[in-house]
Order: C-alpha cells, then structure tokens, then sequence
C-alpha cells in the first residue's frame, strides 16, 4: 500500500506525515456526491455498491486524505435482522417497529451478512479495488448502545428517555437487546474484514447521555467483547461527547480513541494511557467556519499531539453540510506540512 500513514498512526509507529480524514468524508456539503446521489434517497446508494464505492472514492479524491471509509450507514446491519426503517432527509433514521418487549428483541434475525446485506460487503470490494492499493480503506459499525438507542427511541430523541426507561426498569430487554446487537455488530465487523478493510471504527455517537457508572454498568462489558473478538486490524473508539467516559472507553480494549472538541486533546494520553492512539479533534463548526480561527484551531491541536505517538487528525464529529469542501483541504495540506516541518 502506498500511503500507510494511517495504519502507521493507529499501530503508534512514526507516520511519514499526519494523517488525516474526515467523519462523514462522503456526503452533502460534497458537489459530486450531490451530482452522483442525485435523487436518490442514501439507502438506494448504499444498496448500489457501484454507486457506494464511487462515492467513498470520489470524497478520497476530492480531498486528499490518508484513508477512506464504507459508504453504508449505521442502520444498514439492522435491515439484514428485521428492522424497518428509513433514513429521512435532515431527521436521520426512523424505526418503524421500535423495540417495546422481550419477544420484540426475539422477533429479530440472526445476521449472516453475506446472505442478508450482501450489497455492503460488495460495495466494500469494489472500493477496495477502485482505491487500487493507494490508501487504507475504513470499514464501520454501530456500537451495540446507539444502535439500541434508535430501536428504543425510534428515531432522533434529546434525552433518549425510552433507551434510559428500558436499562433502568427493564433489565430483561435491554440485556436481551444487547446481546443481539453485540453479536450482530461482531459478525458484521468480522465480514467486512473478511473483505479487506484496513481498519474498522465503531460508532457510539449517543452513550454521552450515560455516566461513567452506568457506561460500565449496562454497555462497556458488550463494547469491549466486540473489540475482543474483532482482530488482525486496528479497532477506533469513536465517541461523542463523552468526556466523562475516556477511561471507560480506554477500558474497552480499542487501538484508538476518537474524541470531540470537549476533550482536550492531551488529556486523552494523559487520563487514559501513552500507549493508546487518539483521533479527532477539531470542531466540526470551526471547519465550517473556516479561514484563520479554523487555521489557529488546527495549528492548537497538532501543536497539542506534539511528542506524543499515534495522532489521527480528524474532526470530533462528521462533517457538516454547510462545509466548503476547499476548508477540508485546508486542513489535509496544514496537518501534512506541520509534520513535515518538524523533520
Ligand atoms: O463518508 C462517510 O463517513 C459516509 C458514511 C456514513 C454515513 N453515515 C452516510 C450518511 C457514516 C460513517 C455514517 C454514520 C452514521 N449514521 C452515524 C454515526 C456518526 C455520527 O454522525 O454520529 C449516525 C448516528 C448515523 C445515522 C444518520 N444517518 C444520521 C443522524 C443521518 C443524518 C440525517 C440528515 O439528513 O442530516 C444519516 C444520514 C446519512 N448517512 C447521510 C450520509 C451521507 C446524509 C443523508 C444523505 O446523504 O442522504
């Protein structure tokens, strides 16, 4: 492969330059992903691996960045064991058979990837194929919490009052849930290395609505046997929001933690151990921003992982829909030209 300076970060060896890429690379605030999608409603691309592999190579392109990641969506495992549900426009997914009972969560599937979301897996291949040896493709999932949070929830929630409801008063459920989900995130994970991602990233976007006693009370125990189970690639954290929870993710088993803005980034080696690596962490408004507050942000944060192995440059979260793409850029060239600098 002849940009490893990815893998290099997540393995915590000496990168050729900072890597960097972006949450939510592909997507809207792109001309050419809006030209590729056209009408289509994002599941339609997801299930066109043509289509999906395309579009994860074209943000690639049009960016510069040191890896590339699955064109799929968090809710796409979920169809091959049952769940309805659409990913409406500027609202996010809506379930239409929200989990309320044990024989709710036993009605579910067992998923056999291959079998029952096997567009993914080719849309996976063709990416691969199309990226041609050039850079580290990026495989992802769900984490087992936010998942449940949108089958609790059935859709976007402020407070995710159901999912807490159901830990607190309905331990049957939620045990029985995610059990199934653990095991349906392992099993996807596992098929998507099978395929030949260079790395997968689990996505907890909404456990920053528990604290730390809860975290490891009701979700770390699924969290890290997924980690357990899944080998051979480095594994990211990626979670929002959540502060209070960074040793509890460190916990988990993960090569890397990714972080928000919230974090100081410094803090994460600190609090958690020197031997972890840590992705994120800028401010994905600061990136919308743009121009000199978004420059001196991004000079804080490579000045920020100075003397310290294994730094992703990343956002704290995925890229914003009002973002000029020409910003992203921006940040590629300074975080590439830093570390060169200091050679
Ligand atoms: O380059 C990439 O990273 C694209 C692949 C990707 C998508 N979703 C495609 C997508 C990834 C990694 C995701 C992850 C995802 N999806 C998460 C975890 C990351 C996070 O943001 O916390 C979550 C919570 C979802 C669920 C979801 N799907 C939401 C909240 C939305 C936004 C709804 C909207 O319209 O703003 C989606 C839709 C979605 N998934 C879009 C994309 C590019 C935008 C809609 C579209 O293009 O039609």
């Amino acid at each position: 492969m002849k940009n490893t300076t990815f893998l290099d970060a997540c393995r915590r060896g000496e990168p050729e330059h900072s890597p960097v890429w972006f949450m939510r690379q592909a997507g809207r605030y792109l001309p050419s992903y809006k030209r590729l999608k056209g009408q289509r409603n994002i599941m339609d691309v997801v299930k066109d691996p043509e289509l999906a592999s395309d579009v994860a190579v074209d943000a690639v392109n049009a960016l510069g960045v040191d890896a590339g990641i699955i064109f799929a969506d968090i809710m796409v495992p979920l169809e091959g064991i049952g769940v309805k549900f659409k990913i409406e426009e500027n609202v996010g997914p809506v379930v239409s058979n929200p989990i309320r009972s044990l024989e709710d969560v036993t009605a579910l599937g067992t998923l056999d990837p291959e079998r029952d979301i096997p567009f993914v897996l080719d849309g996976v291949r063709s990416t691969i194929t199309k990226l041609d040896d050039a850079l580290p493709l990026i495989g992802f999932s769900g984490a087992p919490f936010t998942l449940a949070a949108y089958l609790i929830e059935g859709g976007p929630s402020r407070n995710l009052e159901k999912t807490k409801a159901t830990i607190y008063s309905r331990s049957d459920v939620w045990e029985a849930l995610m059990r199934k989900l653990t095991d349906t995130v392992k099993d996807y994970l596992t098929a998507q290395i099978d395929c030949g991602v260079s790395a997968v990233q689990l996505f907890d976007s909404w456990v920053g609505c528990l604290g730390a006693e809860d975290y490891a009370r009701f979700v770390s125990a699924y969290t890290a046997e997924i980690f357990s189970s899944v080998s051979g690639v480095p594994r990211i954290h990626f979670c929002a929001d959540s502060s209070p929870l960074v040793e509890e993710f460190h916990k988990t088993g993960a090569d890397v933690l990714s972080v928000d803005w919230r974090v100081p980034l410094g803090d994460v080696w600190r609090r958690c151990s020197e031997e972890t690596a840590v992705q994120g962490n800028l401010d994905p408004v600061v990136a919308m921003v743009g121009g000199s507050a978004m420059r001196t942000r991004v000079a804080d944060i490579l000045e920020a992982a100075r003397g310290h192995k294994g730094h992703i440059f990343s956002l704290g979260h995925g890229v914003l829909q009002n973002t000029d793409p020409e910003n992203l850029r921006q940040v590629v060239e300074m975080a590439h030209a830093h570390t060169r600098s200091r050679r």
